[in-house]
């Protein structure tokens, strides 16, 4: 089993990650932590602890992590996935506690198992910065870090040119880059491709009233309808859960690596991820920074791993 370690800010396609995450053998989830974003930080925490709780694992600690970006005003996204993140989804009041401090369990996690761990961020890279100015060198330690995040040559969601988790603490994924820690970046290009329609959801659905069916109909329901009136999608982009899939089967992307950078305070642009294109000579020349970067995904493959373990059997 692969261990994996989430980092989430708890909107719909992160509890869907996380679902999918508990629905696949090849993982072994050590643990959660939570970042504001979609939602603040208390909800994110509690949205955590809810979803887990639901698919009866309360074994598989949720830590909490940073309420705000290093530098730029907080923003949420609760437009897009409701005002408590989950859409019209009511859990009951969760009964787990969450087990500490999320920078201080990454040390522990990454130092326990060198190598190992995937670290799958799903949200402002607020937490991944802390703890790697905290001990540089840290997220080395990862097997590899999957961030959804960033537009390439996609346009943004949140701008017209930036992506939200990019936007949203820009700063975090600036410095990133720029340490050069073991990342992959699963932008917009790749997720973009990976929209779920609503009739998918319901006849897969169609007939079921068990608690994680009413879940995934009800959570759904307000990024649905948000992507029905803003893009004309009756259906949801599943951001997210692609980046739990990289880890279940890095075979589902075809990566290239581009020279980029992120704008960190730009008026129109905070958040934009600049990639240097020009048909310089030599490399060197380029602005910005190496960065492996997911670019082709196998859609079918994908929609069928996703549907068939957090929709379940037709
Ligand atoms: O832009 C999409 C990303 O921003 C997803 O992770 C979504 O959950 C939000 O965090
Ligand atoms: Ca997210």
């Amino acid at each position: 089993m692969q261990p994996v370690f989430l980092d989430v800010d708890m909107g719909v396609d992160d509890a869907l990650a996380i679902i999918l995450a508990l629905q696949s053998p090849e993982v072994e989830l050590l643990g959660i932590s939570t970042v504001f974003g979609n939602v603040p930080l208390g909800q994110a925490t509690r949205n955590a602890l809810q979803v887990l709780e639901l698919m009866e694992r309360d074994d598989i600690p949720v830590y909490v992590g940073a309420d705000e970006p290093l530098v730029r005003q907080l923003v949420h996204a609760e437009a897009v996935h409701g005002k408590t993140g989950l859409g019209v989804a009511e859990l009951p009041e969760p009964q787990m506690l969450p087990a500490g401090n999320a920078l201080d369990f990454l040390v522990a996690a990454l130092e326990g198992r060198p190598g190992e761990v995937i670290i799958i961020a799903t949200g402002p890279l607020t937490n991944l910065a802390l703890v790697e100015q905290q001990q540089p060198g840290i997220l080395n330690q990862a097997r590899r870090v999957l961030v959804m995040g960033g537009a390439l040559a996609e346009a943004g969601n949140i701008t017209p040119v930036s992506e939200f988790n990019s936007f949203a603490d820009p700063h975090a994924l600036h410095y990133l880059i720029k340490v050069g820690i073991n990342m992959t970046l699963i932008p917009l290009d790749v997720t973009h491709r990976l929209g779920l329609a609503a009739e998918v959801i319901e006849a897969r659905l169609s007939g079921r009233d068990d608690a994680l069916a009413c879940f995934v109909r009800d959570a759904t329901r307000t990024v649905i309808d948000f992507e029905r009136e803003h893009y004309g999608f009756a259906g949801l982009h599943l951001h997210d859960p692609a980046a739990v899939a990289l880890a279940i089967d890095a075979s589902l992307c075809q990566s290239e690596t581009y020279v980029l950078d992120v704008e960190t305070t730009g008026e129109l642009t905070a958040g934009q991820v600049v990639v240097d294109r020009r048909p310089l000579s030599r490399d060197e020349e380029r602005e910005g920074y190496p960065i492996d970067c997911a670019m082709g995904v196998d859609v079918e493959r994908f929609m069928q791993l996703f549907t068939h373990r957090v929709l379940g059997e037709v």
